[in-house]
């Protein structure tokens, strides 16, 4: 696609995903870019009314495949509706989540078949795929708790076992390792500011190779 770059933030619960992902479109447009600030599940009328059905009720509200698709049609719709036509127009999109976590929660953490997933990606989005990917990375239970003192009603995932939040913190690992050249791991157990300049870093050199 011609034109914009498209960023993704990835990682478990309570990474500090969103803040960074606020951050970072900040010191961006300080840079000139004209940024879009997006999130997934949602990002797009539509998908955000399909978000409020996966982050909201009991834990086994969906079995893994269900959810899998679920997800993969907000993304369909956000990419539709929000993504492709600013990418197009050659806009910086940051979004908060995209495809990577499908395959850490609904193949590593639900243990549904990541071929399949994959396959799922591809008839959905074709080949589209971010130009850099931050994982924010730290143990599950540190995440867990500074999700829980965070409160509010999307508490569907954080109510999933410990051990659901270690596989996809592994699976996370595992993406990152097979795609080098896509993905930075970032450790996010740090305070804010120290998590800031290591995306910073990663995302000026990315931009300097462009
Ligand atoms: P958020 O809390 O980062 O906004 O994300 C909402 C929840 O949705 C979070 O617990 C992770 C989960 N999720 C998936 O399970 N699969 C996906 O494909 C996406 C995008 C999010």
């Amino acid at each position: 696609m011609a034109g914009g770059i498209f960023i993704t933030l990835e990682g478990g619960e309570g990474g500090g995903k969103s803040t960074q992902a606020r951050k970072l479109a900040e010191a961006l447009t300080a840079r000139g870019h004209e940024v879009i600030l997006t999130r997934e599940p949602g990002g797009a009328p539509g998908a955000e009314a399909i978000r409020k059905l996966l982050v909201e009720g009991a834990g086994n509200r969906w079995d893994g495949l269900t959810e899998a698709l679920l997800h993969t049609a907000a993304r369909r719709d956000h990419l539709v509706k929000t993504v492709w036509p600013a990418v197009g127009a050659g806009k910086t999109v940051i979004s908060d989540r995209f495809f990577d976590s499908t395959i850490a929660y609904q193949g590593y953490g639900h243990g549904l078949d990541i071929a399949a997933l994959r396959e799922l990606q591809r008839v959905a989005i074709g080949d589209f795929k971010p130009d850099i990917t931050l994982i924010l990375d730290l143990p599950a239970r540190v995440g867990l708790a500074r999700a829980h003192v965070r409160g509010g009603t999307e508490t569907r995932y954080e109510s999933m076992a410990v051990a659901f939040h270690e596989r996809l913190r592994q699976g996370f690992l595992e993406i990152a390792a097979d795609e080098p050249k896509r993905c930075r791991v970032i450790d996010a157990d740090h305070d804010i500011d120290t998590v800031h300049a290591a995306i910073m870093s990663a995302v000026t050199t990315f931009l300097g190779k462009r």
